[in-house]
């Protein structure tokens, strides 16, 4: 039995976007409309929240999004709702508007201010969880997550195509300021020599000992992917001129891949991920539910509560990095 008490949700994106934004909004306006309540889109993340900048959602003003990459409703990172005054406001503006309930598809720190939110104001509140990094406890897939991969193995296919016509020793930086789940996953995926990621100190000498040992293997040419957040303590361009330096064999290039890992038409995995999780979203602040992810774990749609998931920590699979050794031998 679903609760009489939700007339009104909000939905909002918040932080970096990612692909399969659109299509979480869409499902959480078509359960709305489902269960006959109603929906409201907030531009700008928190910042529109304070602003009042709403617009009313139906099944038909979220046509043709589900394919689409970034998010209609645009997002931003706000200062303003960092503060209690700003808070405030952004309540009030609900109030005048008549949402009663909120859901927030974003990263940790877009769950941080939904849970604040909700502790200050005891406001119904579910997030769900919307970067590329997968770095978010509570659900082994975030939303975005799987195209940004597809992305990134796609880029290396290619840069591979000219490493080997060339000899050429690749640095490939990829997208994750804390996590190494995208280097780590797209490193396999793509065939890397070395994946160096924030979790692991793989340290300068035992890169350098890798790729000498790749060189007296046989290998012409090498892709090595490093999360930008990697703490090998050199950014990706230093740690090419350090291994020419000591490497004066290897003839290397680097290549950011930056914000086109963040674009682009959400996979099919992310388009079924980001409808069943607004369904989840919705139905479970229509019974009554309030302060939690919804994430998937084993392919079941679950609910973690919102601290926990932004205090949890998602960690790296250490069979992968053997899987991602032996892969290189
Ligand atoms: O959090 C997602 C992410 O794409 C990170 O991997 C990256 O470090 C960051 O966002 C970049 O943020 P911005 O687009 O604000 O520079």
């Amino acid at each position: 039995m679903m609760s009489k008490t939700i007339k009104k949700v909000g939905v909002l994106t918040s932080g970096g976007d990612s692909p399969g934004m659109n299509a979480a909004i869409r499902s959480v306006v078509r359960t709305c409309a489902y269960h006959n309540i109603e929906c409201a889109g907030i531009y700008r993340g928190y910042q529109g929240m304070i602003e009042g900048d709403f617009i009313p959602m139906g099944p038909r003003t979220v046509h043709n999004i589900i394919n689409k990459g970034g998010t209609i409703l645009k997002s931003a990172r706000s200062k303003e709702f960092m503060t209690v005054e700003g808070r405030k406001k952004a309540h009030d503006q609900l109030v005048n508007a008549g949402i009663d309930a909120l859901v927030v598809i974003g990263g940790d720190g877009s769950f941080t201010g939904a849970e604040i939110f909700n502790k200050e104001f005891n406001f119904p509140v579910m997030g769900i969880p919307g970067t590329i990094d997968n770095d978010i406890f509570g659900t082994s897939h975030t939303l975005g997550y799987d195209t940004a991969l597809n992305t990134v193995v796609e880029c290396i296919d290619k840069i591979r195509d000219t490493a080997s016509s060339h000899n050429r020793l690749f640095f490939v930086e990829v997208m994750g300021r804390d996590a190494g789940h995208i280097a780590l996953n797209a490193g396999i995926g793509g065939g890397a020599e070395e994946v160096l990621i924030p979790e692991e100190e793989l340290g300068l000498e035992r890169l350098l000992e890798s790729l000498k040992k790749s060189k007296a293997a046989g290998k012409s040419s090498s892709i090595v992917v490093i999360a930008e957040g990697d703490k090998i303590g050199k950014n990706v361009f230093e740690l090419k001129d350090y291994v020419e330096a000591n490497l004066p064999e290897y003839e290397i290039r680097v290549s950011v891949l930056g914000h086109m890992q963040r674009g682009g038409a959400p996979s099919c995995f992310d388009r079924v991920l980001a409808s069943r999780l607004g369904v989840k979203a919705v139905e479970s602040l229509l019974e009554g539910k309030s302060n939690f992810m919804v994430g998937m774990l084993s392919d079941k749609v679950t609910l973690t509560p919102l601290l926990q998931a932004i205090k949890g920590e998602s960690v790296i699979d250490r069979e992968l990095l053997r899987v991602s050794e032996i892969m290189s031998v």
